[in-house]
């Protein structure tokens, strides 16, 4: 069956590797989410009988899409659909799934840690044969498809039962409602000693995890609760609600207070954890101890030996640029290649597909591995787990001994969200413009070394990705970074990351506000926030 429709309809935003965000109510709209999916099954053209894999967070309106999408792909030539239950699946598992069962691509509806709701926010996304996000030639063929499509294909045929696990056919093709769970569960358990896991719950090993209503209720209550033993209740808000109960699904100190509350007061559990509306970010703080997601990528990488997954040790690091350069002194030590890329995703993907890093990070508490070709909420998690369980120590000690072998880089994120863009603009230009005059420059104790505008040229590929970000480098290896979002959706974010290192023999047990006092005066003699943006302080810090 055509549907015929005018040309030019859909007005988007360019959708990037993240995909297409919008609200919902734009989504909605008469063929808006059919032309943005015929477009990418016009740009993936699917061989006959391809597998497609469909599945999102759980958010308001995954439901209807991922009905219209099944008759859609019916009409396109796939020959089958794996569909998680309830139209559930988290970004990791639709990458493992992908995968694993040799998928052409997957639909992943999502708007990450965005809200939900009927008047709140919406995404698609597709994935590619890898599992990772389309690449962005892929991504700009699709866009280039949304401005000339005039008809989209679908099949005549009732939505499909989601909730009860099995095949139907849908015009010549198979669907099949997949356990969203069970193929993510094996992979973990294949990855990281359960067993020694189950050991340290037995002996009084206790945590709290928030799923925030979000997608990983049912990930983290299968494993958590069923398969390593921690008592009902572990998992907190982990039904994933339409609406998310209301809240920003971001594990961050703002949106996760409650779990943070616990963490620091007299009940506190041994370990704590969160993961975001999709569940590819973390959340990692012990008892009385935030990790900073810097910090824990890199004592994941300084310990992963200890897991199964990874006992042949790690091939090489990434992380993003802004994300802090504690990794590096591991990668260092352990012998390994560190790379430093632009922020998102999608540049990690070739260094795991060349086989040139095991294990990758963004200062966003994004941490993955060479595993899927996402990052992984609940996989950092367990990676934890596995650490702490085999070690036998908590989280504060583990930081402790840590900081007191490579030193500490003390870090922290202020964002300044929603200010004129040209206000923005001008900040970094006016940056970018003075940055050969750093150099030598004294701010109170703090001496510029080094700045530049951050340019990454992909050792797999050679392709270059300019304009990055201002890095500000101190003597003694603090640094200031100053970056515009790329993802906000109201006029301009500004972040700033702030980063202060101490030696191992340093001031390694200090707080962290009072560490970067200096850092956060030099940051605004250097780019002159309040002068141009007309705020005195960040909206947010993570
Ligand atoms: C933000 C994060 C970045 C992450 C991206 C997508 O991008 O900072 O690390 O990859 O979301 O989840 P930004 O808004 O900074 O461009
Ligand atoms: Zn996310």
């Amino acid at each position: 069956m055509i549907q015929t429709v005018p040309t030019h309809p859909f007005e988007g935003q360019k959708p990037g590797t993240s995909g297409l965000r919008k609200k919902v109510t734009v989504f909605q709209q008469p063929n808006y989410s059919e032309n943005f999916i015929q477009s990418v099954f016009d740009v993936a053209r699917p061989e006959a009988g391809a597998t497609l894999v469909i599945g999102g967070d759980g958010r308001f309106h995954n439901r209807t899409v991922i009905q219209q999408a099944i008759r859609m792909a019916a009409a396109n030539g796939y020959g089958r659909v794996l569909v998680g239950g309830g139209g559930i699946l988290s970004t990791p598992a639709a990458s493992h799934v992908i995968r694993k069962y040799g998928a052409t691509g997957g639909l992943i509806l999502s708007a990450s840690h965005n809200p939900g709701g009927p008047n709140a926010d919406f995404g698609i996304k597709y994935n590619v044969a890898n599992g990772g996000p389309a690449p962005e030639g892929v991504t700009e063929a699709v866009y280039a498809r949304t401005q000339e499509i005039d008809r989209w294909l679908t099949v005549d045929a009732p939505d499909i039962d989601l909730d009860t696990l099995g095949t139907t056919q849908v015009g010549g093709m198979t669907v099949e409602v997949i356990d969203p769970v069970a193929d993510y569960a094996e992979l973990m358990e294949s990855l990281f000693d359960f067993a020694a896991i189950r050991q340290a719950v037995a002996g009084g090993f206790t945590m709290a995890f928030d799923a925030m209503s979000a997608v990983t209720g049912p990930y983290a209550t299968e494993i958590l609760e069923n398969r390593l033993g921690f008592a009902k209740g572990t998992v907190r808000n982990g039904v994933p609600l339409e609406d998310f109960g209301g809240h920003h699904p971001d594990p961050n100190m703002v949106h996760a207070k409650e779990l943070f509350d616990l963490m620091i007061g007299p009940d506190a559990p041994d370990f704590g954890a969160a993961s975001d509306g999709d569940g590819d970010r973390n959340l990692i703080v012990g008892r009385g101890r935030f990790v900073t997601p810097s910090d824990s990528l890199a004592m994941l990488a300084a310990n992963a030996h200890l897991a199964p997954g990874y006992t042949d040790g790690l091939k090489g690091i990434a992380r993003s640029m802004p994300t802090s350069a504690a990794a590096d002194r591991v990668a260092e030590a352990l012998g390994v290649a560190c790379y430093e890329t632009p922020t998102g995703w999608k540049f990690f993907g070739n260094l795991l597909d060349a086989g040139m890093a095991t294990i990758c990070g963004e200062e966003s508490a994004g941490t993955g591995s060479d595993h899927v070709r996402e990052k992984d909420g609940l996989w950092a998690v367990l990676l934890w787990l596995n650490i702490l369980a085999v070690r036998k120590i908590g989280v504060d000690a583990l930081a402790r001994e840590h900081w007191a072998r490579f030193g500490r880089n003390y870090y922290a994120r202020h964002d300044y969200e929603g200010i004129a863009t040209a206000g923005a603009d001008a900040l970094m230009a006016e940056l970018k413009a003075s940055l050969g005059a750093l150099p030598g420059k004294t701010f109170g104790p703090l001496a510029a070394a080094a700045a530049d505008s951050f340019s990454y040229t992909d050792p797999v590929d050679g392709s270059v990705s300019t304009n990055q970000g201002i890095r500000v480098l101190f003597e003694g290896g603090s640094r200031v970074v100053f970056r515009l979002s790329g993802t906000g959706t109201q006029g301009a974010t500004l972040r700033v990351y702030l980063e202060r290192f101490e030696p191992a023999d340093g001031r390694i047990d200090e707080e962290t506000p009072a560490m970067l006092a200096g850092l956060i005066a030099a940051a605004e003699a250097i780019a002159g926030i309040a002068r141009h943006t007309g705020r005195t302080a960040p909206d947010v810090i993570t």
